[in-house]
Formats: structure tokens, sequence, C-alpha cells
């Protein structure tokens, strides 16, 4: 079933984030097992749900997605309770991920965290606390992952969480991201621009 989005260039964005996510794990060598508990922070709509389930839960994915917005929390919903692949349970709450603490039913044995389009830029306290909760919400072969839209920004989030301790295993280049140009002239900006993948400390 093809999963309806707003913005055209999505599918194709999706489809070049599975790719990026199989050949930069592939890389590490890591294997990732086949049904996955996966902590998507910071998710916003969560477009990349279905792509979640096929990398990371070929055999059943649990996630949690939170996002500090109710819009796009619930644009997540309403999207995902239709058109989530039948490998994968979803749910999706408002919640300010600096503060994972105040979630009580929060587990902390999830094998990914997932932060897609990371904002370091907008806030870096918010930011590093956001990595820290992270990375104390995996178990203990847990893997931190992320993208970025920028190079400065994706160097200032690699600094921060190894800065935490944890172990940057990867960082690549997406040669293939689409450019935006929603920034000044001469900034470049483009969809998962760049992703990198951390042990926990
Ligand atoms: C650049 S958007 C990326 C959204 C989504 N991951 C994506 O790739 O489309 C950054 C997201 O961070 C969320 N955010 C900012 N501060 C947050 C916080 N303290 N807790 C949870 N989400 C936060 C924003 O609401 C926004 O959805």
């Amino acid at each position: 079933m093809s999963v309806p989005f707003s913005n055209q260039s999505t599918i194709s964005d999706l489809q070049r984030l599975k790719e990026l996510l199989g050949e930069s794990l592939t890389k590490t060598g890591i294997t990732i097992p086949e049904q996955s508990r996966l902590l998507n922070l910071a998710c916003g709509r969560a477009d990349e749900a279905s792509v979640l389930a096929d990398v990371f839960g070929k055999k059943g994915l649990q996630l949690t997605g939170l996002d500090i917005r109710d819009r796009e929390i619930g644009e997540a919903q309403e999207r995902w309770k239709k058109y989530l692949p039948k490998n994968a349970e979803a749910e999706f709450l408002v919640q300010d991920c600096s503060k994972l603490d105040d979630l009580n039913t929060l587990s902390d044995d999830f094998n990914i965290a997932f932060m897609r389009h990371q904002n370091f830029w907008n806030g870096d306290t918010t930011w590093s606390k956001i990595y820290d909760q992270a990375l104390h919400r995996l178990n203990e072969d847990g893997l931190l992952i992320i993208t970025s839209y920028f190079d400065r920004e994706h160097q200032l989030a690699l600094d921060a969480i190894q800065n935490l301790g944890a172990e940057l295993i990867l960082t690549e280049q997406n040669h293939h991201s689409r450019s935006l140009h929603d920034v000044p002239l001469g900034v470049k900006k483009s969809v998962d621009r760049h992703v990198a993948i951390f042990r926990k400390p």
C-alpha cells in the first residue's frame, strides 16, 4: 500500500534514506536484530516510520516516536494507524525529549535510538540533553543513529555525542541527498545529508 505524503519528493527521499541506512549498517559490519525496539526522537511527522520498519524490524519493530509538537505527532498518529507495515507497531507521543525521565512508562532497553534531521544549531544545550537521554534509553548493545541537514551542524552533533562518551562507529556523507533551498545563499542543506552511527558508552 503506498503511503500518501503531501510533498511529492518524500517518497524518493525515503527510498534514499532506506538505501543510506542499509549501506551504512553494512559498512559497520553490525548485524541488526530482526526484531527491534526503536526510539524515534524528535520524530516530527515520522515520515520515515515504514523505512525504519523495513531496515530494523524484518520480523518486528516496536517504534516509539516522540516530538514536542502536538500537530506533527497528530499527523504521525493519523498516517501510521492506517499505513504502518504489518511487521511494526507504533506509538507516537508528545514529549520533550530532553526530559525523557518525565515519561515514567518509557523503557530503557531500546536497541536503536534514531534521530533524523537533528537540530543541534537550534539550542546546543537542549540537543546535548536529548542525546544524553537517548543514550540512557539504549540497552548495552544499543546504537544511536542520527542524520543531519548541514555539514557544520553534523560536526557539532558528532562532537557533542562523543563528549557524552559514545563511540562513533561511522559517519558518512550521502551523495545522493536532495538539495533544499530554504536557506541563505551559500549554505548547503540537503535531506539526510549525513548519517552517523554510535555505540553506547
Ligand atoms: C528538523 S525537525 C526534524 C523532524 C523529523 N525528524 C524529520 O526528519 O522530518 C526537528 C524536530 O525536533 C523537534 N524538537 C525540537 N526540540 C525538541 C524537544 N526538546 N523535544 C522533542 N522534540 C523536539 C521539533 O518539533 C521538530 O519536529
